[in-house]
């Protein structure tokens, strides 16, 4: 980290002797002031609850704009990833920090590829869930599983045994998501195959079946390699904190992802695909077009907890960058189907414009995230709704991983422990149970 010559000085109303803290700059983006010494120094905590203004650690992975709307994997922006390279060469990126040569990609597909079984045990285990679970508590359960099967690669601190994990982890991912589908739907697993590419294979698993081959589309599995990227990391949101969080502990890597897919599974982070297209749908039963002035109205009401999904973003204040290629993903795909009336696109489209427009979205800067039209692109390529965020895990897992390796790297990683104001009852006494009025 590069100190500033500038420190911030903190000083107090009641006379208490004041504080020079240091100040880093980062490479882009806004610097930090480090509090660490705070507490020894003054006794006091800093409070942030939601984390408005803390940096919760360093990274060198991805880079969020939030007022310019712009998104950088590894310095690369993620509108050039999208266009030039395959969901492949993301994860080489974010793992590695460099993109791969066509040699290194050559040997990272095959390694991805040789690791895609998952072991035939796994089957029984899902057997234990009813077939009506969401395939996001199913996931949960997997990937948490994950980590009874490979005791050679459990050791945190070991970066071999990371290295292993990770890419057992990405290469499981689609295999288990496919076998939570087939299940919940009752057909036969379908074993991945080798000789396609990741993303050719994962919709495979999905829709083959033992009678019938599937023929991917060209169109379609650009379209799901897309979603993979633009879903690959995010910086520090609530699952990767959540993955850093609970890694820090030294737990084995697979829990500490399993920790990550549960919190993604929240409707206000992974799962706003999900809500966005059943809110969409609702609008459409109630009338279309036509009702979406009146369901504006109710999201401005306070009184009513309505939230326009896949609207509002923390970090950006500005277009979300991957929302605009999801848009054009989404013309690729509805055209490439013959499907360029379908109703909900339309009234997407509809949706966005006149929220553009409004006032109470301009104040507060709300524009589309990537859940806006992820969920219309997901649906035309035939990817059941409750599938949606279990699509979204898969993409993730790379960026927890990758940000997991990092922080175990960093030497000065500590096991993450916030503490808190209290605000509860100073100490009293116990009154014995029979005299208690
Ligand atoms: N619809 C209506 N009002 C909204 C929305 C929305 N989608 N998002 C934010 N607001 C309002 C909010 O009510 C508040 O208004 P006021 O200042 O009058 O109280 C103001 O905008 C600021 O919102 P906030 O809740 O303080 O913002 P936040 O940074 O805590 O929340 C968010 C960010 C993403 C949780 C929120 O915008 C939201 O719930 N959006 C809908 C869910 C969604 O699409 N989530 C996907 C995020 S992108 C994918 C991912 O990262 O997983």
């Amino acid at each position: 980290m590069t100190p500033s010559d500038v420190k911030a000085t903190l000083s107090f109303s009641d006379g208490s002797p004041s504080m020079d803290l240091p100040i880093y700059k980062g490479s882009v983006g806004p610097d930090v002031i480090d509090i660490r010494k705070l507490y020894g120094q003054t006794g006091k905590f800093t409070y942030d609850p939601g984390f408005l203004s803390t940096a919760s650690c360093n990274s060198t992975i991805t880079y969020i704009d939030g007022d310019k709307g712009e998104l950088l994997y590894r310095g690369y922006p993620i509108e050039e990833l999208a266009r030039n390279c395959d969901f492949m060469e993301v994860c080489y990126l974010l793992l590695k920090g460099e993109l791969p040569n066509p040699q290194e990609k050559k040997d990272f597909d095959r390694l991805v590829t040789v690791h895609t079984m998952v072991n035939e045990q796994m089957q029984f285990f899902l057997r234990g869930f009813r077939r009506d679970a969401h395939p996001m508590a199913v996931m949960t359960g997997l990937v948490g599983a994950l980590s009874a099967f490979y005791h050679d690669s459990t050791d945190v601190h070991n970066p071999e045994h990371r290295a292993i994990a990770a890419i057992r982890l990405i290469a499981k991912m689609p295999t288990l998501v496919a076998m939570s589908y087939k299940y919940g739907i009752g057909q036969p697993y379908i074993y991945p195959k080798n000789s396609l590419s990741y993303t050719a294979n994962f919709m495979r698993m999905m829709f083959a079946t033992p009678c019938e081959e599937y023929e991917p589309n060209d169109v379609l599995v650009r379209a799901m390699d897309r979603i993979f990227i633009l879903h690959a990391d995010h910086e520090q949101n609530a699952s990767t904190s959540t993955v850093r969080l609970c890694g820090s502990s030294g737990t084995n890597p697979f829990a500490a992802i399993a920790a990550g897919v549960a919190c993604l599974w929240g409707p206000a982070h992974g799962g706003a695909n999900e809500a966005c297209l059943n809110m969409l749908g609702d609008i459409q039963k109630q009338g279309g077009v036509e009702k979406i002035g009146e369901f504006i109205k109710q999201v401005k009401d306070k009184n009513s907890s309505v939230k326009l999904m896949g609207f509002g973003h923390r970090v950006y204040k500005n277009y979300d960058p991957r929302a605009k290629l999801m848009r054009e993903t989404c013309h690729e795909v509805l055209g490439a189907l013959g499907l360029q009336n379908d109703p909900l696109f339309k009234l997407a489209m509809e949706l966005e414009k006149i929220a553009l427009e409004d006032e109470y979205f301009v104040a507060r800067k709300l524009y589309p995230n990537v859940d806006f039209y992820s969920g219309i692109v997901q649906r035309a390529i035939g990817i059941p709704v409750p599938l949606f965020t279990a699509i979204f895990a898969l993409a993730r897992t790379v960026g927890w991983i990758a940000q997991l390796d990092e922080m175990i790297g960093d030497p000065e990683y500590k096991i993450g422990r916030p503490r808190q104001l209290f605000v509860g009852s100073k100490p009293r006494q116990v009154v014995p149970l029979a005299k208690r009025a």
